[in-house]
């Protein structure tokens, strides 16, 4: 059995989807505390499928995760629940400290102690997966070789200064205990599911409810944009034969600054879903700009290419456009997220138990 912390999010739901499409794939328990970004009616096609759980649980809380990891003895943690939102983290730093640093300290804790009772067959076997970010690498400048494996750290804002910490625990289980350690650090994601606070699914939503674009500061930022399912690609190949104690960059290839993807998505909208009004263009808006904000973020990916045969197979026009068409296909989706229904629908339909609950 595979754990993964924070399914119920973005990446989390692509990657137990995808993962459960799978021939013969290892059955999953999905450990959420279902905060504001954890829908579990993502994981509605599989609810009933007998490879998927799912229990509510904090990680911080250090019963509840001892308790599933002797119950459940999984073969791997595969660690995505995180506080993620960089404007939110700015507000309110203290969750993302609790919940990506005390949060993480807990899993480790448990699961070095679950490790060090496993036979030594199934400990050589056994692995943690941390999920992670490029930001922990802080800004580059328009001339800055990409981010590397060996960058140093240099995080600007409470999000990333919380998941470089995570890292940096990470990496002592390894070097401290022998814990079997594997790290990812990601660059930007996009595609299905993806919350509509974030860049992208913000744009969509708005664009559709006919809602201003807001664009922070000269929006000549730059990130390097990845469709979520060659992330889960990439994570899968980093699970399968990454090193213990190694760390993998995960991008690709996709700098772009953020008024040019707002520009490719106004376009794919006037093509897509055509307003009467005009070009979606009309409803961008320069806005003040986010405190802290880091310039430009560049991955290297050369090393899981090379060591592991990883590469992304989306385009960014073709990504792009997969996920303006699943969002017009799911506008329900975004209506229910932005007007917190959905909470309420699983509380009417589930009660305390929601899809895929154990029990
Ligand atoms: P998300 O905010 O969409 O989802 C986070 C999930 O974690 C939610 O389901 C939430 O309910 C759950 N969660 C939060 N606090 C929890 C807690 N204390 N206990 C249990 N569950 C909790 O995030 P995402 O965008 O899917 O990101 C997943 C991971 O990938 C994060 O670790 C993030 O740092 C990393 N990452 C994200 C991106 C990106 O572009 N979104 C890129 C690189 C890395
Ligand atoms: O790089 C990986 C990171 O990417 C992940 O670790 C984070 O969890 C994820 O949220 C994302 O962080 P960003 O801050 O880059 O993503 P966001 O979508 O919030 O913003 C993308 C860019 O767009 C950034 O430069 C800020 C800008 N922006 C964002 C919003 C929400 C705007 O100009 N306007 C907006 O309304």
């Amino acid at each position: 059995m595979l754990f993964v912390t924070g399914g119920a999010g973005f990446i989390g739901s692509n990657f137990i989807l995808e993962h459960l499409a799978q021939k013969d794939a290892e059955p999953i328990l999905n450990i959420d505390k279902l905060t504001y970004a954890g829908n579990p009616y993502n994981l509605s096609a599989v609810a009933d499928d007998a490879r998927y759980a799912f229990v509510q649980a904090d990680i911080c809380d250090e019963i509840a995760i001892a308790t599933l990891l002797s119950r459940y003895r999984p073969r791997a943690i595969l660690h995505f629940a995180a506080e993620s939102h960089v404007d939110r983290s700015i507000h309110h730093p203290d969750e993302f400290i609790r919940t990506n640093v005390n949060g993480t300290f807990n899993l480790l804790s448990k699961a070095l102690k679950y490790w060090q009772t496993l036979p030594a067959r199934e400990q050589s076997d056994f692995r943690f997966l941390h999920v992670s970010t490029d930001e922990v690498f802080g800004s580059l400048g328009p001339q800055d070789a990409p981010f590397s494996e060996t960058t140093p750290y240099a995080p600007n804002s409470p999000y990333s200064a919380s998941k470089a910490a995570s890292d940096h625990l990470v990496r002592s289980f390894h070097h401290t205990y022998g814990l079997p350690t594997l790290t990812t650090n990601c660059s930007n994601n996009y595609g299905p599911f993806h919350f509509p606070e974030k860049l992208i699914p913000l744009v969509i939503a708005n664009s559709l409810a006919g809602n201003p674009l807001p664009i922070y500061g000269d929006g000549q930022q730059i990130r390097d944009w990845l469709y979520v399912s060659d992330h889960c690609a990439a994570i899968r190949t980093v699970l399968a034969r990454g090193q213990a104690g190694e760390t993998y960059n995960i991008g690709g290839w996709n700098e772009k600054t953020n008024l040019h993807v707002v520009h490719c998505l106004c376009d794919t909208l006037d093509e897509l879903a055509p307003r009467a009004a005009g070009s979606y263009r009309q409803l961008i808006t320069f806005v003040k700009d986010r405190p802290g904000h880091d310039r430009r973020y560049a991955i290297d990916a050369r090393k899981l290419e090379r060591e592991l045969g990883w590469r992304p197979t989306e385009t960014f026009d073709s990504g792009i456009r997969k996920t303006v068409q699943w969002y017009l296909d799911h506008e329900d989706w975004v209506a229910q997220v932005r007007s917190g229904a959905y909470l309420n629908w699983i509380h009417k339909q589930y009660g305390d138990h929601p899809p895929g609950a154990l029990i």
